[in-house]
């Protein structure tokens, strides 16, 4: 049978929500059947066999919608699988650009309050992506923000796809 999977995110200027196409279209390719929905507009999630859910990264935490999603839904993502993403780091300078290279290499796992949480509901994986940051993003820190775009599609892509593998059921 076609596992179910929801992609699920919390994404204020829409740099996690395009990270979270991609996860889905990839997941489709691997012949699953993905729905891609904002964390926030989810009320139930017992029609889906696995589960992913990502969020901006704001101040070191996960974005509001995502850290709910992952509250609201705690008690049933204990029993399916499910993995997690971020997506924050820019670079756009020296110091930036090698900060962004070590996190990708180091693979922090979710901001604190999500990680307390992760360790109730055992996610198979977290993964950090880079973020995208443009002039639209509003706030007294945002100006110290490089703007460009980080997301390795390739990197997500071929995350996506591992996630794919994990859940394929053999055919015969
Ligand atoms: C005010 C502000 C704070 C941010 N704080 C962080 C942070 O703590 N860590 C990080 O990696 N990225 C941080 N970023 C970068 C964003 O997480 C990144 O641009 C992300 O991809 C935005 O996702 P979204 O468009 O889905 O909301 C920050 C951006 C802004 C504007």
């Amino acid at each position: 049978m076609t596992a179910r999977v929801l992609v699920a995110y919390g994404s204020k200027y829409g740099a996690t929500a395009g990270i979270a196409e991609a996860i889905g279209a990839t997941l489709r390719e691997h012949g699953l059947a993905a729905d891609v929905r904002p964390a926030a507009d989810v009320d139930r999630i017992d029609g889906y066999d696995v589960v992913v859910v990502g969020g901006g990264l704001y101040v070191g935490r996960w974005h509001g919608d995502a850290v709910g999603f992952v509250r609201r839904f705690e008690d049933e993502l204990v029993d399916r699988p499910t993995w997690l993403f971020s997506s924050g780091p820019t670079g756009g300078n020296p110091k930036a650009e090698l900060e962004l290279r070590d996190v990708l290499a180091r693979q922090p796992g979710p901001p604190g309050n999500v990680a307390k949480l992760a360790g109730r509901i055992h996610p198979r994986g977290h993964r950090t992506f880079g973020g995208r940051a443009g002039s639209e993003m509003g706030g007294i820190f945002a100006q110290w923000v490089p703007k460009g775009d980080w997301r390795d599609f390739d990197a997500i892509r071929a995350w996506a796809a591992s996630i794919a593998d994990a859940v394929a059921v053999p055919v015969g």
